[in-house]
């Protein structure tokens, strides 16, 4: 279980805070979090209500900015001015897989340093069911299935693809290409290693090129637009699809849709990859018996295993502890549950380096400064793949 929780991000490490007992009643917490879609909020309340509900007061903390980059920013500045705030979001992970477990520790990989609240899936294809059966589509399994289907839908007049051309959603994208396209083997070479052969080489020219297929499958108001409003699109039914994490499935629950009846979700073609992202809180110590005691409610609330059934039916993603019964979970979910397993132990289970699963945050930067560039321009796939290579090893 989790019993001490430890304080560490971006390079400050602050003194061993609390030890998670039973909750108690009362404390104060203030939470920063970038939980402000509809369905996002949806699943943070759950969390509200239960602090609320054990005599808590939260104050809360909003940092808008899918994603998390602007979050992480704030956060900065405020550990930074030595002015942490009691618990903060932040990516990293135990009740858990292994793999998952390692991303929760510090110092050595002996202590545990944040509580995990949930693993969410980043390749996902979510659509239209509407869409897709009036043009008589099913959901693709290969990439070019999905190019022919998406070419189809824009010579009939649909979006094929619902996109916000923000750096992380472009590197999202990107991602789920690269697993899919290059393999896993592939993808921990290149993007978990950072090796350069695989960086520079031929495999890579082929992710670009996909992604260049992919964005001439976009609208012209991609650039900027938040991800839950192009998740929008595909439930109005504007746009047919979104390569997205399943917080979007978060925005479909919320608007009252179900899988296989309103949307389809179906992981984007891998060879059974799966990449991970783990949300997570981290606690700083704090001074004064209220904050932590408020501390010590969160942290024990957090890792309950009804918070993390509740939580992650609303949040799209599923429970970060291993014993929670997915009997109430959707198809999707229950999908992602076994696709982790069975790629735990084929090696296709790979950490999001959109979403500050694999790397530093100079090499994270590194890759998705050029990725977004390249999607934005009309720069070749073999220019990128030369840029890539060189950002990465400027950064290491
Ligand atoms: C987080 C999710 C969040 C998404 C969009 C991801 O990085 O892990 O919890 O819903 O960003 O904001």
């Amino acid at each position: 279980m989790l019993k001490q929780v430890l304080i560490s991000t971006a390079g400050f490490l602050f003194a061993t805070a609390v030890s998670l007992s039973p909750a108690m009643a009362g404390g104060e917490a203030e939470v920063l979090h970038w939980w402000t879609s509809g369905g996002e909020a949806a699943a943070l309340k759950v969390l509200k209500d239960d602090f609320a509900g054990n005599g808590g007061t939260w104050k809360d903390m909003p940092v808008a900015g899918g994603g998390g980059d602007a979050a992480m920013q704030t956060l900065k500045a405020r550990v930074v001015a030595v002015d942490p705030p009691t618990a903060a979001q932040i990516k990293g992970d135990s009740l858990l897989s292994a793999q998952v477990a390692n991303h929760m520790k510090c110092d050595g990989f002996t202590k545990y340093c944040a509580a995990p609240v949930n693993i969410h899936r980043i390749d996902w294809f979510w659509a239209n069911k509407k869409v897709l059966d009036a043009h008589g589509l099913t959901m693709p399994t290969s990439w070019d299935e999905f190019n022919a289907a998406a070419s189809k839908l824009q010579a009939a007049g649909i979006i094929p693809l619902a996109h916000g051309s923000q750096p992380w959603q472009d590197a999202t994208v990107f991602e789920a290409v690269a697993l899919g396209v290059g393999g896993n083997e592939f993808y921990q070479k290149a993007i978990v290693e950072l090796n350069m052969d695989a960086l520079s080489g031929a495999t890579m020219v082929k992710v670009f090129d996909q992604m260049r297929t992919l964005q001439g499958f976009t609208d012209e108001g991609a650039p900027g637009r938040d991800w839950n409003v192009a998740t929008g699109m595909v439930m109005e039914g504007k746009a047919a699809f979104q390569i997205m994490g399943d917080w979007a499935k978060g925005e479909f629950t919320n608007a009252g849709l179900k899988p296989g009846i309103d949307y389809y979700c179906l992981p984007t073609p891998s060879d059974h990859g799966y990449l991970y992202n783990v949300d997570s809180f981290i606690f700083y110590s704090m001074d004064g018996k209220s904050k932590i005691e408020g501390q010590k409610l969160l942290g024990s609330l957090m890792m309950g295993k009804n918070f993390q059934k509740v939580f992650n039916l609303y949040k799209g993603s599923i429970p970060a502890r291993l014993d929670v019964p997915m009997d109430e979970f959707d198809m999707c979910a229950k999908g992602s549950a076994a696709d982790l397993n069975y790629s735990a132990m084929t090696g296709g289970l790979q950490p999001s380096f959109a979403h500050g699963m694999a790397l530093r945050l100079a090499q994270k930067g590194a890759i998705q400064d050029v990725v977004t560039e390249h999607f934005n321009s009309n720069m070749s796939s073999h220019e990128a793949t030369r840029r890539l290579a060189q950002a990465v090893k400027a950064s290491l």
